[in-house]
C-alpha cells in the first residue's frame, strides 16, 4: 500500500490477475481500478458496474503491440469470434441504460479488404446491444495513400476511406435511468453532436503505445455521454487514454489491459497529466480532487 496526502494506491493479486487499485482520501471504495486481464474473460469484472465503455480494441492488422503482435493479427472469423466475446461481456459489465462508444477504422484494408465496423456493429446488435448512431472521425494528420489500384482505369481502382469511426450504443433504453450533473459546454455540445469529428490523430512515438487514441476521442465521448461522478470503462486500456479523459473529467474509472508493460506505461501516464493539470486546474476544490486521486 502506497500512502501520502491521505490517498491510497494499492497494487493486489487476485486469481493470478494483476489489479491496481486508487482510493482518493476519505473514500472507502477505491475510485479507479486498472486490472491486467483478457477482456474476454467475463469474470475480470463484476455485472452492471459501468456507465460509459470508451474503447479502441485491438484492429487485426499486425500492430505489434507488446507481447500481442501475433494475435492482432489472426483470421478473420477468429477476430469475430474475439469481438463477440468482449462486446458480450461490455453488456454484461454496464448498468441498465449505460453506454458503448467503439472506436474502429471504417474499413480494414491490410490482408484483405472487410467491413470492420459495419462488422463490430452487427455482432453488437447480435450480442444485445441497441444501435444510436456512428460518428465519423476524420484524422486530418493521415499520410495520403498512394496505391491506386488501376490507374485511372476502370479495371481495379483502389476506393479507401481515409477515417475511422466511434460507433455508439447502448443498453436498454438511450434515455438515462440515472440523472446527473453535466460538464458539457454550449459550443462543445452543439459542435459534437453533429456525428462528424474532425482531430488530429496521436503519436505512437510520443506516448510509447503502438496504437493510442488522442485524447480528445474519449474526452468527447465521457462529456457526452455520461454525467460527472460516472463509472467509465476502457477494456483495452493501453497506455490508459480513456482513463485520464475520465479522471480529468471528474468520473470513476476502470481499465483492463492484457500487457503489463502497457499496464506500467498507463499508470505512468495518469499520475504525470493528473499532476500536470494540477497545475493549471482553476478552481481550488477540483486541484485538491486531483491531488487526492493521484499525488500518490
Ligand atoms: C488499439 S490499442 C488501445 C489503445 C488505447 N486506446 C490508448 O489510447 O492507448 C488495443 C490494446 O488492447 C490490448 N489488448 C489486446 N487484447 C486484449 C485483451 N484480450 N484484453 C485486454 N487488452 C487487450 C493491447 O495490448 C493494446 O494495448
Amino acid at each position: 500500500m502506497n500512502e501520502m496526502e491521505g490517498a491510497q494506491r494499492q497494487e493486489i493479486q487476485m486469481d493470478s490477475q494483476r489489479v491496481m487499485l486508487f482510493m482518493p482520501a476519505g473514500e472507502t471504495e477505491p475510485s479507479h481500478r486498472l486490472i491486467q486481464g483478457d477482456a474476454t474473460n467475463r469474470d475480470v469484472l463484476q455485472s452492471e458496474t459501468v456507465d460509459l465503455t470508451v474503447t479502441s480494441p485491438p484492429y487485426n492488422i499486425g500492430k505489434a503491440y507488446d507481447g500481442y503482435a501475433s494475435s492482432d493479427s489472426v483470421d478473420y472469423d477468429a477476430y469475430l469470434r474475439f469481438t463477440r466475446a468482449w462486446l458480450a461481456n461490455c453488456l454484461y459489465w454496464t448498468r441498465d441504460t449505460g453506454r458503448l462508444c467503439v472506436n474502429v477504422a471504417l474499413d480494414k484494408n491490410k490482408n484483405g479488404k472487410r467491413p470492420i465496423a459495419a462488422d463490430v456493429t452487427r455482432l453488437a446488435l447480435e450480442v444485445g446491444w441497441q444501435y444510436h448512431a456512428t460518428i465519423i472521425w476524420n484524422e486530418g494528420n493521415i499520410s495520403r495513400r498512394t496505391a491506386w489500384g488501376s490507374w485511372m482505369s476502370a479495371s481495379a481502382p483502389h476506393v479507401i476511406a481515409p477515417v475511422e469511426v466511434v460507433i455508439v450504443l447502448y443498453k436498454g433504453a438511450w434515455k438515462r435511468k440515472n440523472q446527473g450533473q453535466s460538464d458539457i459546454g454550449r459550443d462543445e455540445f452543439m459542435e459534437w453532436v453533429l456525428g462528424n469529428w474532425e482531430f488530429a490523430g496521436e503519436s505512437a512515438k510520443r506516448i510509447g503505445h503502438e496504437a493510442p487514441f488522442p485524447i480528445e476521442l474519449p474526452k468527447r465521448c465521457i462529456k457526452l455521454f455520461s454525467f460527472m461522478g460516472d463509472t467509465i470503462l476502457d477494456p483495452f486500456a493501453g497506455s490508459g487514454t480513456t482513463l485520464v479523459a475520465a479522471i480529468n473529467g471528474f468520473r470513476k474509472t476502470m481499465g483492463i489491459e492484457l500487457e503489463s508493460h502497457y499496464c506500467d506505461l498507463a499508470l505512468k501516464r495518469i499520475e504525470d497529466e493528473c499532476k500536470a493539470r494540477l497545475a493549471y486546474s482553476p478552481l481550488e476544490s477540483q486541484r485538491e480532487s486531483i491531488a487526492n486521486c493521484w499525488t500518490l
